[in-house]
């Protein structure tokens, strides 16, 4: 079977982009087909200037997002990264894998560390070395597809770069894994930038939709996205990129394609009254969910403290393998059966 892990980081409110791009298909698709992993990521929520409790709080809300988005732990497992000690673990030994220079040329690297500057603060260490955290993620749970949006392609890349090169040195170990991006809305742009993503850790509140935005919150957000200069309703990422924004959140939410429905509408107005009206129906059911399962606090600790068991056993034996691959001496009774050897 397919195993497939997949991973958000508790650095903001979950948009509209993170639940597009690839929380929905969490729910609708992988959870169904594959042997299926999804973490909340809070070791990644450090690699930036943070606030312990709100990456406390944050964590707590992602997970119950995740479920609140249909996330079944009869199906799949959902679980908190630094619950389970083995992502640290091979990281430090990915690091002895990768490279300086690979580390640099990410692009997220270099944009939030000129953000980071920008802001007067500095850089932290694990900014840099975040996209090898992130291999140790996939490459843990010996991860066949990791279901992102497009703006986590390039680390994906890397996690299968350092599982060749891994293999290659050390005898194979890992399996290489591949990203799956979704077919429309891979990447949610920012309602009043549309040439931005939608990110959640962004300070643009009013260019995001917010997964718990109220509905009325969510229509005049939509309705005052910045559009294009031209009149007609048309398909154009690179010459419309407002209108092309627009016309894919409507084709992600009502199942669509973004190109015909450009020559169904007429006018600015009528696509953004039907984009607001599709993202409220989308979101109605997963709030509704979210605010039950806030009723039932022990129940999401509960699906989180067997999530990081399921977890660590089935990580353990890889990271185990890995060790002794790169040559570290194995404890106690292993070591004396491989004495032997
Ligand atoms: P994060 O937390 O930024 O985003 C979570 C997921 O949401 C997708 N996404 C978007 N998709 C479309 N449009 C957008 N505007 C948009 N914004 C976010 C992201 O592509 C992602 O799939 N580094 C990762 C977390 C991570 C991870 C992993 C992912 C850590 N370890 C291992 C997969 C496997 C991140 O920052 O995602």
């Amino acid at each position: 079977m397919t195993r497939v892990f997949s991973g958000i980081k508790p650095t903001g409110h979950l948009t509209l982009g993170n639940y597009l791009g690839a929380m929905r298909r969490w729910a609708e698709v992988d959870q169904h087909g594959a042997d299926a992993l999804f973490c909340v990521v809070d070791l990644h929520a450090l690699t930036v200037d943070h606030d312990p409790a709100r990456v406390r709080r944050l964590s707590r809300q992602a997970a119950t997002l995740l479920l609140a988005a249909g996330l079944d732990p009869q199906l799949c497992t959902v679980f908190v990264q630094s619950h389970v000690d083995e992502h640290a673990r091979l990281s430090y030994v990915l690091e002895c894998v990768a490279t300086d220079g690979e580390m640099r040329r990410m692009i997220q690297y270099k944009e939030k560390a000129a953000r980071e500057r920008a802001r007067g603060r500095s850089v932290r260490l694990s900014l840099l070395t975040y996209p090898v955290l992130m291999a140790a993620d996939i490459l843990a749970y010996r991860t066949d597809e990791v279901p992102v949006g497009d703006d986590q392609t390039q680390h994906v890349e890397l996690a299968r770069d350092l599982a060749v090169r891994f293999n290659q040195r050390y005898g194979q170990t890992f399996v290489v894994p591949r990203a799956a991006r979704p077919q429309v809305a891979a990447r949610v742009m920012n309602l009043q930038e549309p040439a931005s993503k939608m990110g959640k850790s962004d300070d643009s509140g009013p260019g995001i939709v917010y997964l718990l935005d109220e509905p009325d919150t969510v229509r005049k957000k939509v309705m005052r996205a910045v559009t294009d200069s031209g009149r007609d309703v048309v398909y154009d990422r690179e010459g419309r990129p407002g209108v092309a924004n627009l016309l894919e959140i409507l084709a992600a939410c009502t199942g669509g394609d973004p190109r015909a429905l450009g020559e169904a509408y007429a006018s600015y107005g009528a696509l953004k009254k039907d984009t607001a009206e599709a993202v409220v129906e989308v979101l109605r059911p997963v709030q509704a969910r979210h605010k039950d399962l806030c009723a039932d606090p022990s129940y999401v600790e509960d699906v989180l403290r067997r999530g990081a068991d399921r977890a660590r056993a089935m990580a353990r034996p890889t990271v185990d393998a890995a060790y002794r691959a790169i040559g570290l001496l194995p404890a106690g009774a292993e070591a004396v059966v491989n004495a032997a050897r």
